[in-house]
């Protein structure tokens, strides 16, 4: 017979873990519906939702589906959404002509969802990439080889500058251009739109998560080819430095918010800037992170509740204050 294996400790973590009450009163993190922004894809006509094909339960909606989608999540306890549109390629041209259209599909969208809910907070990405036949953020220099920066972001101006007229709350730059953020701000301003915030893509990377997001709204036709690298705007995924850089000229520039994009596998850039700034931050978790989980849970290899929850808590722990996720509708509804 041996004695038993005792210990002679002091600290036992496990104590508070005992219990489900003892580990509620110590839990350090908490999620709820507030938290969340849901991204929605908006299409021309009335035709029934859309799936897209490697993001299951994500629709293209027409715009009274949109409405209702977005009175439902507002009955749930989502308070914002991010909305994106899916133009016909007829309505695509290498300058994005249709993005500077005062009657553009995402706006007449802005103007049906505000008028439906006006408590529900409403967010527009700016950038040109739903609009450019090339799938590209901006517009090409004459050469054709690369997305040219100042001329872009004179049309982002413009954009933005519609948007805030058609009532959006937060208009979301993109697009990574430099100087973007500044130059929205005197645009803005000028127009009278001083109240109008901007929620700055501040550290976006060149990330592959982003391939279901190009289904959805086709700006992928260029995939494969040399153009649709976004290597020359968006950040290179070995940076962490840089994106502070980033973060901090966004803010100078007058950025209310600051995100990074992905978000899952950028926790540490999540924090990096939380150390760095004082201003909101939010996290978005793409439509490759939504897809992967998806994915292994149809092959039964993940459990699809528990991981969603855990991806989104812990970007929240990371020190996201929001966070754009596909499965923020979900997650209300077990919140
Ligand atoms: C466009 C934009 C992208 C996403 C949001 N805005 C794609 C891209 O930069 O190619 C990605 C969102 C997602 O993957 O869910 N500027």
């Amino acid at each position: 017979m041996s004695t038993p294996f005792k210990l002679d400790l002091t600290q036992r973590p496990r104590r508070l873990r005992r219990t489900a009450g003892l580990r509620a009163l110590v839990e350090e993190t908490v999620l709820l519906p507030r938290h969340l922004v849901a991204p929605l894809f908006v299409v021309e006509g009335r035709g029934a939702p859309d799936e897209i094909k490697s993001m299951p339960g994500v629709f293209r909606l027409s715009i009274p589906d949109l409405v209702k989608e977005c009175r439902t999540l507002h009955q749930l306890g989502i308070r914002a959404v991010a909305l994106f549109p899916k133009l016909d390629p007829k309505h695509k041209d290498d300058e994005g002509t249709q993005a500077l259209n005062a009657d553009t599909l995402v706006l007449r969208a802005v103007r049906a969802v505000k008028k439906a809910v006006p408590e529900l907070t409403v967010i527009t990405d700016v950038a040109l990439d739903p609009y450019t036949s090339h799938g590209h953020d901006g517009v090409l220099n004459a050469a054709r080889e690369d997305v040219e920066n100042d001329r872009t972001v004179g049309l982002l101006c413009q954009m933005a500058v519609l948007q805030a007229r058609a009532g959006v709350d937060l208009v979301a730059p993109s697009d990574m251009m430099d100087g973007r953020v500044g130059a929205i701000r005197k645009a803005l301003d000028a127009a009278g739109f001083t109240g109008t915030g901007i929620l700055a893509y501040a550290a976006k990377f060149n990330s592959a998560y982003y391939g279901p997001f190009r289904e959805a709204v086709g700006s992928a036709q260029a995939a494969g080819t040399r153009l649709l690298s976004k290597a020359t705007y968006q950040m290179n995924p070995a940076n962490r430095r840089e994106a502070v850089i980033e973060a901090q000229l966004d803010a100078l520039e007058g950025a209310d918010i600051l995100m990074v994009k992905p978000a899952g596998p950028y926790l540490d850039i999540i924090r990096e800037v939380r150390g760095a700034t004082r201003k909101p931050i939010a996290a978005y978790q793409v439509s490759g992170e939504y897809a992967q989980i998806h994915a292994a849970a149809r092959l039964g290899w993940l459990d699809l509740a528990r991981c969603r929850h855990e991806s989104v808590l812990a970007i929240k722990r990371a020190g996201a204050d929001l966070i754009l996720t596909y499965f923020a509708k979900e997650l209300a509804r077990e919140l």
